[in-house]
């Protein structure tokens, strides 16, 4: 039997006090809707249909290039209404599962289980929650059999009590659906066309319906406002540090990492405290990052170290090479195996050659370095003239020395020599000294302005 997820989405989640649309707010770099789209894919359905509304377009553009069915409920008349919108696009045959574009953490295998025992009779997923307050409540009769939702603002003080509640997520053959939903009525406190009133319908006519009990309250745990989603966000960051945690990685603290995205570490590997991981990061064999480290979509070789304060994006450092403390590696820097990269470096669109140092205070772009390259304190690579950017190139073994300028297009050849405070402005052929610097003139009985006789 198929299966036909649909995500509703049309909410407007004023209580975010946000302009952007709820469902994209980000969690863990990602949007929410994303999320519930990205677990809906691992059920392999026929199809994802995406009721949207509130912020149609703009949700819409989040999403391009997926393939997704889009329905579009132009007025929010409720659960029931929402799903009536994606129904003609969903065939008889078929099981619907019905998730909320707001509710990001459902783990895979419960969908699973419920879908699959959604092949004749629906099944809804519910909670226990402590504090019930604001959501439909699941009554049941003296054997404990499902009867009916009421929804908060309809239920009595008696059914108030109830603490268990929906969770909005349910599971049915799409036949049904396509019996009861269009016969759901909306006179209720909230003028809504509430979905789980399909339940109802359906067990008037016989047919059994089915609760499956959430495995935590924060695993169905919607979105509202921004408090909640900070929750989630904990919830997930731990997740995925225990993850790491059990494939053996070790963790200075679980409750300082973040990880905006994937992070995949190989053996041995040790992240220090505040580190924050955005797009696809690969660590290799025992690579260990100092405290308050920024990458994003960086990969990093065996036995390579960056040190405390270090940021990198989009880089690739080879094996055992040292990073930082304090660097920053821009976009397109390439680190050869055993190159350094110390304080106050910043490297851009630079291939920097194994055994390579820029230990101290330089800024490296646009560069094509050897291996065995050494460069000295606050070397610059002056990469643009104002209007164009231009390369540096510096061959295997050449030594730079401090507060050297290399005005690009330039090329230092192999073993070539630039001596300290040098303009660089023509080639420096292999083997060759170069010393482009104003030489020093020593004034003999001068005497310094200002200074006069005090007695
Ligand atoms: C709903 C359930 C309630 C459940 C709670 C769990 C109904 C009638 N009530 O209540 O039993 O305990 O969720 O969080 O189903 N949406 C649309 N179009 C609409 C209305 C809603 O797309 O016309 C979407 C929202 O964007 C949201 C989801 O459906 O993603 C739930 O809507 P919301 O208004 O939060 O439902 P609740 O009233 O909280
Ligand atoms: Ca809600």
């Amino acid at each position: 039997m198929s299966l036909e997820v649909v995500i509703l989405a049309a909410g407007q989640g004023s209580r975010m006090r946000s302009s952007l649309p709820k469902v994209l707010h980000l969690l863990a770099g990602k949007p929410l809707l994303q999320h519930v789209i990205d677990r809906a894919r691992q059920l392999s359905p026929a199809a994802i249909h995406v009721v949207a509304g509130h912020g149609a377009d703009q949700v819409r553009a989040a999403c391009e290039g997926q393939a997704l069915s889009w329905v579009e409920q132009r007025q929010q008349l409720g659960t029931g209404h929402a799903v009536l919108q994606a129904l003609p696009a969903i065939g008889d045959d078929s099981t619907v599962l019905v998730l909320y574009g707001d509710v990001p953490l459902v783990p895979v295998a419960t969908l699973e289980a419920l879908v699959g025992a959604a092949a004749s009779a629906p099944a809804l997923l519910t909670a226990s929650l402590d504090d019930p307050a604001g959501y439909g409540r699941i009554l049941r009769d003296a054997d404990g059999e499902f009867r009916a939702v009421v929804e908060h603002k309809d239920a009595t003080d008696f059914e108030r009590a109830v603490r268990e509640v929906n969770t909005g997520i349910l599971a049915a053959p799409a036949r049904l659906l396509h019996r009861y939903l269009p016969r759901v009525g909306n006179s209720n406190q909230q003028r809504e066309y509430y979905l789980p009133d399909v339940l109802s319908l359906a067990l008037a006519d016989g047919v059994v319906v089915q609760t499956a009990p959430a495995e935590s309250a924060l695993s169905v745990m919607g979105v509202n406002d921004q408090l909640q989603l900070s929750v989630l966000e904990r919830e997930l960051q731990r997740q995925r540090a225990e993850a790491l945690l059990q494939a053996g990685v070790r963790l200075a603290d679980p409750a300082r990492i973040d990880i905006r995205g994937s992070l995949q570490c190989g053996r041995d590997v040790f992240i220090d405290v505040n580190c924050v991981f955005t797009g696809t990061v690969v660590l290799g064999d025992g690579v260990s990052i100092g405290p308050n480290c920024v990458l994003g979509d960086t990969t990093i070789g065996a036995g390579s170290e960056v040190c405390a304060m270090s940021h990198l994006q989009s880089a690739r450092v080879g094996s055992g090479c040292t990073v930082g403390p304090f660097a920053r590696l821009r976009v397109g820097t390439s680190l050869g195996d055993e190159a350094r990269v110390g304080n106050f470096v910043e490297t851009k669109k630079a291939a920097i050659g194994a055994g390579s140092k820029i230990n101290h205070l330089s800024y490296v772009g646009d560069c094509d370095m050897g291996g065995g390259v050494n460069i000295g304190a606050g070397t610059i690579t002056c990469n643009y003239d104002g209007v164009n950017k231009h390369i540096t190139r510096i061959g295997d073994g050449a030594f730079v020395g401090s507060n050297a300028t290399l005005v690009a297009p330039v090329e230092i050849g192999p073993d070539g020599f630039v001596a300290a405070g040098s303009t660089i402005t023509r080639p420096v052929a292999t083997g060759e000294l170069a010393v482009g610097r104003g030489k020093q003139r020593n004034i003999k009985g001068w005497t310094r302005p200002g200074t006069t006789d005090k007695d």
